[in-house]
């Protein structure tokens, strides 16, 4: 891969490769040990019984009929749920959420614990947990978002968004000669990562030992040792493999604090594991919107407003508020942009993040929004983008760190065959009489960074041994960040062995947001320039090295060797520098994180254009997507391949959020009665044709050192807003609720 980039730092030939996941094999054998596969001698099982009311309390649960059950050895309820020290109503830092950890008899969503059994079997425990049989006294459930009582969302931490306005909304608003006043839905969806939430927890003494998968080791340690009230270096996890997070598993949950609590009572290890159902209550989901937007143009088709009101549910005790109207921020130039948020409480489970939050909402119902506009102005859709896009942020005035949107606009367009779709809809059919319609939509994610810590050990023998926390959900994490790691050497990445996924580790930071290759592999990368420099110190002091007397110079790394930079005749191979030095191991370190100056001058955002061909049958009104091509430009890609797979992902959750997920909740009783695969619906295999990533190449000298933008989350951006476009285009109809469904259809 050309090295166009480099401005501060090499890549070596393991970065741009599409190499195949180093922990590939593992997985595929069963070699790869999760946490539900850690079964401590003289564990005790343990499985909780959630409420199947939303509202309400517990007026009884059998215990003596639980305990009487042969293998059941105990049985954990508010009556003698031993002294947690953390509150589990309190927030102690941003990122806290209040839990349910059976600190009384309210019930305030189906789904929450109401008590745990133990058992010397999971049998045992399961049948103890079903004979506790509660009765309640119920109360009406409130889990109709269009019943709500609205209010401000008052910004001030994690999951409650900010609000932004720029520019005269009002003057925007008259100046419109074409104006669009829409208002779009989108459902509850659960997280469902295959692996569903487990624990396994083990105390020695004041030491607590977790098997968990989370996404943020340091945090959760932090965490954890709060609510137990130990210092947070007694609390080591292992979190070497998640079969999928997805956001979920970023904080901790109440059942896994009770699997630590019931450890603790007992003295015994207690490994839980979440059902399917169970994954549809205590762990988060994306919350529930209804977005207005209003948007106006003047005669030229320039955007005069975006104007987003985004309402989202929240649970009945703690806030986390989808960030949708946030998404109308950074991608088009209008006059005057306001994003608003408001809140609704319901009898669910808090809300939380779930990949792309905000961007995954807010962009579905913006880009429906803006095709409905261009269907106003008379304008093809792309054209229609193309004459508001936006060269520095909208409404701040920043440059973009880099912004290759055209070229994923062009690309696309292109690669999709876009030119010539008609521009009224119910144009075309395929040979089968299918209504066929074509759509598309813009994608944008921000670029975070978080804090990031990296230890790099060169040894005598030339090989290196990188070691930082950081987590594979699947995404590939151990084999990008490796690849990095071999670069910031010189060294082939066979030659490196990649330590992660323990929190006795330097700190990896949060996988999350799109960041984690970014903020831990420039924390990898710092520490494998902290070895090379330590190392050039060392030869060009030593008399007998080629390099000797050039102290003032820098040095690179290739192949094993080291380099006077600039001048190729005088290297060294790293095994004979340090093997005059005695042959001890040379530990280098880093850290990575964004200077604050550069985040307030930039405007960072990962871009992309999705196009979406749905066929849709005109009697019995069932929709396929037959294809999809998204073109992305998210800075550097270390590894094409594991890229691709993210962002293919994407597209495919895309698929799900337009046509299958949706959690439905009784309205008598607020249970979700569709909380297993059978009723809440992801694609399958079937619901996959023609899928096609592009990566756009995209230079960025501001957005960190290594050039990453992340490509965990935009996939999913943009495509929805496509596939209910392309849907438009088929039939004529705007359906503006997702997903969208046969009988829409119908009635439309
Ligand atoms: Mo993500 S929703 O930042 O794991």
């Amino acid at each position: 891969m050309p090295d166009t980039l480099d401005r501060t730092i090499r890549f070596g030939s393991n970065s741009g490769q599409p190499m195949t996941r180093r922990d590939g094999i593992a997985k595929v054998t069963g070699a790869a040990t999760f946490t539900a596969d850690n079964t401590p001698d003289n564990v005790l099982h343990a499985v909780y019984v959630p409420a199947t009311i939303a509202r309400g309390r517990v007026t009884s649960l059998d215990v003596a009929a639980a305990e009487a059950h042969p293998g059941v050895t105990h049985v954990l309820t508010p009556a003698n749920r031993p002294h947690l020290h953390g509150d589990p109503e309190a927030k102690p830092t941003m990122f806290s959420f209040r839990i349910e950890v059976l600190q009384d008899d309210t019930v305030r969503y189906a789904g929450q614990p109401v008590a745990m059994v133990l058992g010397e079997t999971l049998e045992a425990a399961t049948e103890g947990a079903r004979l506790l049989a509660p009765t309640y006294e119920m109360a009406p459930p409130r889990v109709d978002l269009d019943r709500a009582e609205p209010y401000d969302v008052e910004p001030g931490g994690f999951g409650r968004p900010t609000g932004a306005s720029h520019g005269d909304i009002d003057a925007g608003h008259r100046a419109a000669v074409k104006s669009v006043d829409v208002t779009y839905s989108t459902a509850p969806q659960y997280h469902n990562a295959m692996e569903t939430h487990a624990i396994v927890a083990a105390w020695d003494g004041d030491k607590l030992h977790l098997d968990v998968p989370t996404q943020a080791l340091s945090m959760s340690c932090a965490a954890y040792a709060s609510f137990f009230d130990i210092p947070v270096e007694n609390v080591t996890i292992n979190s070497p493999y998640l079969g999928g997070g997805f956001g979920s598993k970023a904080v901790p949950i109440g059942p896994n604090i009770l699997a630590i609590l019931a450890a603790r009572m007992t003295g015994r290890p207690v490994k839980l594991m979440l059902t399917r159902q169970q994954m549809f209550g205590p762990t988060g989901h994306r919350g529930a919107t209804r977005q207005r937007l209003r948007l106006g143009i003047d005669e030229d088709a320039s955007l005069t407003v975006i104007d987003h009101d985004s309402l989202s549910e929240t649970s009945s005790f703690d806030d986390f508020h989808e960030p949708a109207a946030g998404a109308s921020q950074g991608l088009y130039a209008a006059g005057a942009l306001r994003s608003v948020h408001r809140g609704a409480r319901l009898d669910i489970g808090t809300p939380g993040a779930m990949r792309a939050p905000g961007e995954a909402s807010g962009s579905a119902a913006l880009e429906c929004a803006m095709d409905e506009m261009a269907e106003a102005a008379g304008m093809d859709p792309l054209e229609f983008r193309l004459k508001n896009y936006a060269e520095t942020e909208p409404g701040t005035g920043r440059p973009y760190s880099s912004k290759a949107l055209r070229d994923c606009y062009l690309q696309g367009a292109e690669r999709f065959g876009w030119a010539g779709r008609p521009l009224a809809p119910r144009q075309m059919r395929d040979e089968n009489g299918l209504l066929t319609g074509w759509g598309m939509g813009t994608a944008l994610f921000p670029c975070p960074m978080f804090m990031a810590e990296a230890r790099a050990t060169l040894r005598a023998d030339g090989s290196a041994l990188f070691e930082t926390s950081a987590v594979d959900m699947g995404q590939g994490a151990l084999t990008a960040l490796a690849q990095i790691a071999a670069d910031s050497l010189g060294l082939p990445v066979d030659n490196v062995e990649f330590r992660a996924g323990h929190s006795s580790l330097p700190d990896g930071g949060v996988a999350g947001g799109s960041g984690h290759t970014a903020t831990a592999g420039g924390a990898l990368h710092a520490a494998g320039s902290d070895v090379i420099r330590q190392l050039g110190e060392m030869a060009a002091a030593d008399p007998a090295s080629p390099l000797h007397g050039a102290g003032n110079a820098s040095f690179v790394a290739r192949h094993g060797r080291l380099y006077v930079d600039g001048d190729d005749s005088r290297s060294e191979p790293f095994a004979d520098i340090l093997s005059r030095a005695g042959g001890a191991d040379l530990v280098g370190s880093g850290s990575a994180s964004r200077p604050p100056e550069t985040a307030a001058q930039y405007a960072m955002y990962s871009h992309g254009a999705v196009f979406a061909e749905v066929k849709v049958d005109p009697d019995l009104c069932q929709v396929q997507v037959t294809r999809l091509v998204g073109a992305f430009a998210a800075g550097r890609i270390i590894n094409p391949k594991l890229a691709d797979s993210q962002l293919l992902g994407g597209l495919i959750w895309g698929i799900s959020f337009a046509l299958h997920e949706e959690a439905h909740h009784d309205p008598v009783t607020g249970r979700i009665v569709n909380a297993d695969f059978a009723g809440y619906h992801v694609p399958v295999n079937a619901d996959v044709r023609g899928l096609e990533v592009l990566t756009v190449h995209e230079d960025d000298p501001h957005v960190n050192l290594l050039g990453i933008k992340g490509v965990g989350e935009i996939g999913i951006v943009g495509t929805v807003g496509a596939i209910g476009n392309a849907i438009w285009h088929a039939t004529g109809h705007r359906i503006r609720r997702f997903p969208i469904r046969i009988e829409d259809l119908l009635k439309a």
